[in-house]
């Protein structure tokens, strides 16, 4: 099975679509096959894509298309399945249906590639619960800084309860470098 690994820290602008993008393409270079998912409405991994066209996560967890429809291969090994603006609703959808936050975790457990990426956004809903149930590792990148591991401490309090579920593990933490002072 594939390696799935979640990039996630729910404080903004650490780091995570850039780790994303840039792990998921150094390891298509490395010659493995490479899934990444966009689990953030900013779209900012979904960029990767020379257009940014439907059906797209939001359709897949909405229970409108099937998961093959929404994955593009954006180069050699490498493949993106895009967000859009609208992921918020695929939220509200599985939100009300205690099935639909496992039918990512079942289709990602399908696919034959070396690893799959997900790159979260900087906030906590269902849709950051569906993908962290799909998910095996956790990697958080993360400024040295009080306020940022505050937060680190905050949400990894919320995780614990799906890594009973999940046995997820956290594989890392990379630190972000600040130009910012801190006292
Ligand atoms: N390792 C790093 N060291 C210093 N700056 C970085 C590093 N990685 C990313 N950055 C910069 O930090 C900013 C935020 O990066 P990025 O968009 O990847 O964060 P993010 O966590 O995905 O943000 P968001 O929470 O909005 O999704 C960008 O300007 C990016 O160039
Ligand atoms: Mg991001």
């Amino acid at each position: 099975m594939s390696r799935r690994i979640s990039v996630i820290n729910l404080k903004g602008g650490t780091g995570k679509s850039s780790l994303s993008m840039n792990l998921a393409h150094l390891l298509a270079l490395r010659g493995y096959s490479v899934v990444l998912i966009d689990c953030d409405m900013q779209g900012n991994s979904s960029s990767l894509l020379p257009r940014w066209e439907p059906p797209t996560l939001t359709h897949f967890l909405r229970g409108e298309v099937p998961f093959s429809a929404i994955i593009r291969l954006a180069r050699d090994r490498l493949a993106i399945i895009p967000s859009d603006r609208d992921l918020n609703t695929a939220a509200t959808y599985i939100a009300s249906r205690r099935h639909a936050y496992y039918t990512l975790r079942d289709a990602v457990q399908q696919l034959r590639c070396g690893f799959v990426i997900f790159d979260h956004a900087p906030s906590y809903s269902p849709v950051t619960e569906a993908a962290l149930l799909a998910s095996s590792e956790i990697l958080i990148p993360c400024e040295l800084a009080p306020f940022a591991v505050q937060a680190l401490f905050t949400c990894s309090g919320n995780w614990k309860i799906l890594f009973r579920i999940t046995d997820s593990s956290i594989v890392g933490l990379c630190r972000l470098t600040s130009t910012t002072a801190t006292s």
